[in-house]
């Protein structure tokens, strides 16, 4: 082969090598390109290498000089035209690569069950278990084993929707304390987590059907001193709350009884808008269980006792995050959810 030959040769490989990876319009066919003009087997640049062999000595520089062109040139064409491409796979085929990012928001979690997870967080690193009742009850369950004396005024704050052939909604959270008793022998830690039900005008402090969180601990020897010691544990943990303060109460399912406050976080105690004016906001009810209850439950209230607690992470939640009106929390808006829960976006193919 004469020099001539070899160089003409070399720049058909070139010309039809370009042609064949600028007309590649995706990976796959940029491959067959880059196999049929650089592979290392068949690849017509290597036949080309090859012929070098029959080119006369003096020849040789020259033509190895054309090789090296055709080579190079084939080489990062290819290169360029693979960044090029893959990306275009990335996003999508044909899609125009100057236009900004399309971006979704994807969702995330509502600001009730944040609080309601972290609430379980805390209760289970100190040996709480979670569990879980029906929200179809039996007015036993849900009244009479709870020790509310049939016609009891505390029955009025309980008004609930009646089911045919008998059971209602719940009211609360604590027939899961009765359930819980019944299946499992003491020492009992858990934290019941559930929706709840009230004839309750849907305004913006109230709700019918709404988010409670139960607490319950019984074993022999469980005193107003355990219970104390671990709600102020856990205010300290959730609210950062250097101050608590116990109220008597009453409710018929413990003996004594006391709701729980916690110093404002926002104002320190000074009172403000968000402890309305007070310096405290109230949290939780709780007390020592009824012997009552205990009985109802079938255990023996001479060896065990215990200690229960009821809130609402709504309520919490609309504290926290400085939520003006609870109806919000039942819209739906995923503009007000994002505010709260913080931007989780997806990519434009998510
Ligand atoms: N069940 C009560 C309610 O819904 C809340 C409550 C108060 C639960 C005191 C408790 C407790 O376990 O000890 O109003």
């Amino acid at each position: 082969m004469n020099l001539d030959q070899y160089l003409s040769e070399a720049a058909a490989i070139e010309r039809e090598g370009t042609a064949a990876l600028s007309a590649a319009t995706d990976v796959d066919a940029l491959e067959a390109a880059r196999v049929a003009f650089l592979g290392d087997r068949q690849g017509r640049l290597k036949s080309l290498q090859e012929s070098l062999k029959v080119v006369s000595k003096e020849d040789k520089p020259a033509a190895g000089k054309r090789f090296n062109e055709a080579r190079a040139h084939l080489q990062s064409l290819h290169d360029e035209r693979k960044t090029v491409l893959g990306r275009a796979r990335q996003v999508g085929a044909k899609e125009d690569l100057s236009l900004p990012e399309r971006r979704a928001w994807k969702g995330a979690k509502h600001p009730v069950t944040l609080v309601i997870e972290e609430i379980e967080g805390i209760f289970r690193e100190l040996g709480f278990t979670v569990a879980q009742g029906p929200e179809a009850e039996t007015e036993w369950y849900n009244f009479g084993a709870l020790n509310f004396p049939p016609n009891h005024p505390a029955l009025d704050a309980h008004d609930t929707l009646y089911l045919e052939g008998g059971g209602l909604l719940r009211t609360h959270t604590s027939p899961v304390q009765v359930r819980t008793l019944q299946r499992y022998a003491p020492p009992i830690r858990v934290l019941i987590p559930g929706t709840v039900y009230r004839r309750d005008f849907f305004d913006a402090s109230h709700a019918p059907a709404f988010a409670q969180i139960e607490g319950l601990c019984v074993d022999e020897g469980i005193s107003f001193v355990d219970l104390k010691s671990t709600l102020n544990l856990f205010a300290e943990r959730f609210f950062g709350a250097s101050r608590t303060r116990f109220r008597p109460s009453f409710f018929p399912f413990t003996e004594p009884s006391a709701e729980m406050d916690v110093q404002c976080g926002i104002c320190g105690g000074s009172g403000c808008p968000a402890c309305k004016g007070t310096g405290w906001i109230e949290i939780l009810g709780s007390g020592m269980v009824h012997p009552a209850v205990l009985e109802a439950a079938g255990l023996d209230p001479e060896r065990y006792s215990g200690w229960a607690f009821g809130m609402g992470p709504a309520r919490i939640a609309i504290s926290r995050y400085g939520i003006p009106d609870i109806r919000i929390l039942y819209d739906s808006d995923v503009r007000f959810l994002e505010q709260i829960a913080g931007p989780v976006l997806s990519g434009a193919e998510g």
